[in-house]
């Protein structure tokens, strides 16, 4: 299982904004819209085995985590105004400290980084930072690992104080810094290179029939 946290500091916590507006209106929603592409989609396919954790910080109720299972979600496409949607229909629900299911597939409740961490104990934690150590050095060790990016604006003192706290470990994915839905790409690319040259079969994949 690989799961994927982005923090989005600017991103509406209500389900009032315009799908044509997701950069403005939203506040940068358009940014975690391309995460859940690139964390879940493949050419005519979708990794099954992935999960997106969305941690929404922005107006007007901040602390509000929606949750993008690979293995059961339905009504997705790639594109940024699709999961613009499935977001703004999981905002409309009255999130609580439990898990609500908006559509198949997707989860909202309250929470905030500190209950992400928690949620994690035991699970091999990854803070992606331009200065961090090469993944390429790493992925052919990496197992069930959590990965924790930031949006336009990076993360915080205090949610990085948080990570390293937790035992994330600090690494890149080159030495330019990237949008973090590219950062994704690359990170699904090294651990994909390192299974299969370890033989491995990808793991859960759903394959859909090109035309
Ligand atoms: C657009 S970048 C953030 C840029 C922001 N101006 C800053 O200084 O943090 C968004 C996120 O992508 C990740 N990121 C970008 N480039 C990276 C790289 N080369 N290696 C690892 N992570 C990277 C980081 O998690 C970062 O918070």
């Amino acid at each position: 299982m690989r799961d994927i946290v982005i923090i989005g500091h600017k991103a509406k916590t209500d389900g009032d904004f315009s799908l044509n507006d997701l950069p403005g209106s939203a506040g940068r929603m358009d940014i975690l819209c391309r995460c859940v592409s690139s964390a879940l989609f493949l050419s005519f396919g979708m990794r099954r085995d992935v999960n997106v954790h969305l941690l929404l910080l922005g107006e007007p109720d901040p602390g509000k985590i929606i949750r993008f299972e690979g293995l059961h979600l339905r009504y997705l496409n790639p594109d940024e105004r699709s999961s613009g949607s499935l977001i703004q229909k999981a905002l409309k629900k009255d999130a609580t400290e439990q898990d609500i299911r908006s559509t198949p597939g997707i989860w909202i409740r309250r929470g905030d980084l500190s209950f992400l961490l928690s949620k994690f104990e035991g699970r091999t934690l990854f803070y992606l930072r331009e200065d961090g150590e090469d993944i390429r050095a790493i992925a052919n060790e990496i197992r069930d690992p959590v990965f924790f990016l930031g949006d336009h604006v990076g993360v915080t003192e205090e949610e990085e104080e948080q990570l390293l706290k937790a035992g994330a470990k600090i690494i890149s994915v080159g030495p330019l810094s990237l949008h973090s839905n590219h950062c994704i790409t690359l990170v699904h690319n090294e651990l994909d290179r390192a299974e299969a040259q370890r033989g491995e079969s990808p793991g859960e994949i759903e394959r859909w029939i090109e035309n």
